[in-house]
């Protein structure tokens, strides 16, 4: 008798989304944060998470990283459900800087990021180490790989968070608003990065935001959080002054300049 074996692997249906809700409602405290939930992140998209205060923008990472079930519907990441510990994501959370120790060094940090070295269970390889360079370096932190997080910039210091989010190659980043406190110049490094990335590899990139306009140069899609419902739709749906005025509760208008740059404004 021959027993045939099937490679499972690639028997795996293959999907063109990293990211599927279906009817997915969010609940915390007993509390629904939102509802509703149908919508498809096409893999390779760069995508703004918008919405105001307590919309539910990090409870939707925290589905997506199955640190939270959802309580209702069925959520597809990278194929599959969401489980804890998955390697293919990379998570920059919220608050990020004040969840580190000021003491630890930038590149210990990043080496975080790799599977298996979280609680030290396996020594640092010559390999592992080559993979921290590679992740300093295309963050541009190889010059402050050595210093202490206390002695870095919060644009340093975001930069540090994001090569520790790319470090193990992942294939979903979950950024959590990266351009918080970040004055302009260094707004606008991370978001040349975050295109940089993407250049590289379809890396699927979804970011908090408050503040669209820096991130709009990279942005492919936006992921909004409607009424207490979230929505998907391509960048150009989206930046629009009903929708984004209807989503903030305060007059939002939309400028396109002679040379087609888009941007928006209160008022
Ligand atoms: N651990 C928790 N237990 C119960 N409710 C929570 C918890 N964390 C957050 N919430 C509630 O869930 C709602 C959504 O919170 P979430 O942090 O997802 O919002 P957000 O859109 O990320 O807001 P922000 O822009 O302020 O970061 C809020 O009303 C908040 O009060
Ligand atoms: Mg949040």
């Amino acid at each position: 008798m021959t027993i045939t074996s099937v490679d499972r692997t690639t028997a795996r249906p293959r999907t063109d989304d990293a990211l599927v809700l279906d009817g997915v409602r969010a609940v915390r405290g007993g509390r629904t944060i939102w509802s509703d939930g149908s919508l498809r992140v096409p893999t390779g998209a760069i995508v703004g998470v918008i919405g105001p205060n307590g919309a539910g923008k990090t409870t939707l990472f925290q589905l997506v990283l199955g640190l939270l079930p959802a309580a209702e519907g069925r959520i597809e990441v990278l194929g599959g459900s969401p489980r804890r510990g998955d390697r293919r994501i990379g998570y920059v959370p919220q608050n990020y800087r004040s969840a580190v120790s000021d003491a630890v060094r930038a590149r210990d940090l990043v080496t975080l990021g790799l599977a298996g070295t979280r609680f030290g269970v396996r020594r640092i390889s010559a390999a592992d180490r080559a993979r921290v360079d590679e992740a300093l370096a295309r963050v541009g932190a190889t010059g402050y790989a050595e210093q202490r997080m206390s002695r870095l910039s919060g644009g340093q210091q975001q930069r540090v968070a994001i090569a520790q989010a790319i470090v193990d190659d992942a294939e979903l980043l979950l950024l959590d608003e990266p351009l918080a406190n970040l004055d302009l110049r260094h707004q606008h490094e991370v978001v040349e990065l975050l295109g940089a990335l993407r250049e590289e590899r379809p890396v699927t990139i979804m970011v908090v935001a408050h503040d669209l306009n820096p991130l709009l140069p990279v942005l492919t899609d936006a992921v909004y959080l409607l009424d207490g419902h979230p929505h998907h739709d391509r960048i150009d749906e989206v930046v629009q002054e009903d929708l984004l005025t209807h989503l903030y509760g305060t007059p939002i208008r939309v400028v396109r300049t002679p040379q087609g740059d888009l941007f928006t404004r209160g008022g």
